[in-house]
């Protein structure tokens, strides 16, 4: 399709003149079919919603036709209306704008849905199993439609997928304010999701699918590499690479999929199952997962040999992660570092597979016996942790991975609690993410290329590493080593060929280093350098973007890891910072009621605006969860809190006096 009729689909929205039907097309990995949760009435009025995206002249036709979709995938996805047109990041200027700003995200909202990067790309999945960016095809044509015709005095809203319209605001407002999936608390709940989503007026945003800054699995790359290197670290001090070590996890989906590439540039031998045929093979296929393995006598052969000749490599298991584990206890292979990333945190609409069920029958029975579905699911945990529970008795370190695994199993009555309650294994957060990274700063940053030329990201990689490799000649011991860990990877980044999608890095970097790079890119795109904008953001899962009690805020030990304030306040204070886009969301990794999460979008353009808010913005986007943590007497964040304040003398952050513990231990 030429640029020109793109631009014009764009700025048409919704047609005129209904469009072909299309086939479902098998070759598409697709959502499972969602649970059958309303009534008649409720269906009636999932109709009506849906319907009122278009014109009287189409409801009679339609209102069929949708009804046969809630009735055939549990949801209205529009299908009809899906653009013919190839869905990726074009080159900013390819798409039909009046306020740059509007472009790049346009760039970045196709991004997430393009086929090769979104996990059920027809269904508006962009990760995660439910991770969406809008709820159906109509509000993506409304949204684009709105995005083209956007000055730099209009802001859109955007209602979990929804778009209200453009309202008046000004140049330094944002261009669009997300809200995903907020409820009133009490009506938070997993059920309620598939309710209200079934009905069309929340959905589930994930982290960075509904606030359009998935990267594809790079995303994940870095940070897993550096959970590795640092899990190797709790049981050897001195490692600085996994050499020889074995790393047994599940999952070859959106995010998970990076295990395997993470263990081979951490130097380890990774072995991942993966239950869905389609998903290991696109990995294979991408080369983000080097073997694929069926039979499990054959793998474990493979693995006595990579142990051998302590080879860097991944290795797929077709296949259900439990029955892995199972073989694996019963072995004599050593296993050092174990993890999980099945989709628990949608445990009951296909987010876990059981164990003794194909991935087909598996998914019949989610649509038609969702109760017999729940029971087979809770017999599977408990299997599950009962073999990696033998393999930790002889030394392997496990972690959650931030996918609800030790809260479902718990739920599920498998052994993971201690006498106290507590959870016998840490969370990823609470040993290496909390302490070592957030609590500095350090977290997921991230840039995208506009002009979606690889000559770009390359020259943007080089002024990275020149940034950072001049922080590191002066950096205080406490932080040595993860500038060393994040220069490393940004050296090799390039080679390790991890674009997929929009030409986008992932780099952690605290709050120093991130002001630092994107004032660089900034000169850099002035001087004609960069050929076109940058946009900045990062994961949702940072310093001060999350409020999860089981994963982001787990190390917070004040008692109000149960509160979200941090995360609320972080997407209201970007927003009047210079932010071009913000967002919060109900749900993101740990499932829907358990965290609240935001994040943001700042496009730089080379002038001196940008330079004011990439300052202001990036300094409180990372220094009010440091505040936080610091506040919560955590020793890292305290250091932290103390250094930023010496260095800027505008920031006054409330310090906590440290109490003595025998005045607290004769209280009571
Ligand atoms: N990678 C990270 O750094 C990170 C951080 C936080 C949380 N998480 C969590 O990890 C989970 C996975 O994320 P994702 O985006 O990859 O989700 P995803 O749904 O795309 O992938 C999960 C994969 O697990 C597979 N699977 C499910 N049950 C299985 C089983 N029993 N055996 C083998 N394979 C099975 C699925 O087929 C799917 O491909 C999510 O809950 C996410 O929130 C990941």
């Amino acid at each position: 399709m030429s640029v020109l009729s793109f631009k014009a689909s764009i700025k048409q929205g919704i047609p005129n003149k209904l469009p072909k039907k299309p086939n479902y097309n098998k070759q598409v990995s697709h959502a499972p079919k969602r649970k059958d949760i309303l009534n008649k009435k409720e269906k009636k009025l999932a109709i009506n919603n849906a319907l009122r995206y278009f014109p009287k002249k189409f409801h009679k036709k339609l209102a069929i036709e949708f009804s046969e979709e809630l009735k055939n995938y549990g949801r209205i996805y529009m299908h009809r209306f899906r653009p013919t047109y190839k869905m990726y990041a074009r080159h900013i200027n390819n798409y039909p704008y009046k306020c740059k700003q509007a472009a790049g995200i346009m760039m970045m909202i196709t991004n997430n849905l393009d086929p090769k990067v979104a996990q059920h790309p027809h269904e508006l999945i962009t990760y995660g199993g439910n991770g969406a960016v809008f709820q159906n095809w109509a509000q993506y044509l409304l949204t684009m439609q709105y995005l083209s015709k956007m000055t730099e005095k209009q802001t859109l809203v955007m209602y979990s997928g929804h778009p209200l319209g453009l309202f008046p605001s000004s140049k330094n407002a944002p261009r669009v304010v997300v809200t995903n999936g907020m409820m009133i608390p009490n009506y938070s709940s997993q059920d309620d999701w598939e309710k209200y989503n079934a009905i069309g007026v929340t959905q589930y945003g994930q982290m960075t699918a509904g606030s359009y800054m998935y990267i594809g699995p790079q995303g994940i790359v870095h940070g897993t590499t550096i959970t590795l290197l640092n899990a190797g670290r709790i049981l050897n001090k001195q490692a600085t690479s996994l050499k020889g070590m074995l790393f047994v996890s599940s999952g070859l989906g959106g995010m998970s999929g990076a295990q395997a590439k993470a263990a081979v540039i951490a130097g380890a031998i990774g072995v991942i199952a993966e239950v869905n045929h389609t998903a290991a093979i696109k990995r294979h296929k991408q080369g983000w997962v080097d073997e694929l393995y069926y039979d499990l006598d054959k793998l474990t052969s493979r693995i006595e040999l990579a142990k051998k000749n302590q080879e860097a490599v991944s290795i797929a298991y077709v296949g259900n992660i439990v029955d892995l584990w199972e073989k694996l206890a019963k072995s004599d292979i050593h296993v050092d570092l174990g993890s999980d990333q099945t989709s628990l945190h949608n445990p009951w609409a296909g987010g876990y597979y059981p164990v003794g069920l194909s991935f087909e029958q598996a998914n019949k029975l989610i649509a038609k016996k969702p109760n017999e579905f729940k029971k087979h699911v809770k017999k599977s945990l408990q299997r599950h942790v009962k073999a990696i529970n033998k393999l930790s008795k002889k030394g392997m370190y496990f972690w959650d991975y931030g996918n609800a695994f030790l809260l479902e199993s718990s739920r599920a009555g498998a052994k993971v609690l201690n006498k106290n309650g507590g959870f016998i294994y840490p969370s990823y957060v609470e040993d290496i993410m909390g302490p070592i990274c957030f609590d500095y700063g350090f977290g997921p940053f991230r840039w995208v290329c506009t002009s979606n030329d690889p000559k770009d990201l390359e020259i943007t990689d080089k002024i990275a590493e020149k940034v950072l490799a001049k922080m590191y000649k002066s950096a205080a011991k406490d932080i040595k080593q993860q500038l060393a860990d994040n220069l490393n990877w940004i050296k090799s980044a390039n080679e390790n060929k991890m674009v997929v999608g929009s030409q986008a890095r992932i780099l952690y970097a605290d709050s120093e280093g991130r002001i630092k790079i994107a004032e660089a890119f900034n000169n850099a795109i002035r001087k004609g350098k960069v050929s076109a904008p940058i946009i900045l953001g990062r994961d949702h899962h940072d310093v001060s973007g999350t409020d999860s009690p089981f994963r982001e805020t787990a190390n917070i030990y004040d008692g109000s890891m149960f509160t979200a304030d941090m995360a609320i306040q972080n997407i209201i204070g970007d927003s009047f910072r210079g932010a071009t886009w913000v967002s919060i969301h109900n749900g993101g990794g740990v499932g829907w009621g358990e965290v609240i999460n935001g994040g943001f979008g700042l496009m730089l353009d080379g002038s001196k605006d940008c330079h004011k808010n990439l300052t202001s913005m990036l300094h409180w986007d990372v220094n009010n969860g440091i505040a936080r943590r610091s506040w919560a007497r955590n020793v890292g964040a305290i250091y932290s809190a103390k250094k930023a304040m010496k260095n800027n003398s505008s920031l006054k952050i409330t310090l906590p006096n440290q109490v003595d513990n025998e005045i607290l231990d004769n209280l009571y």
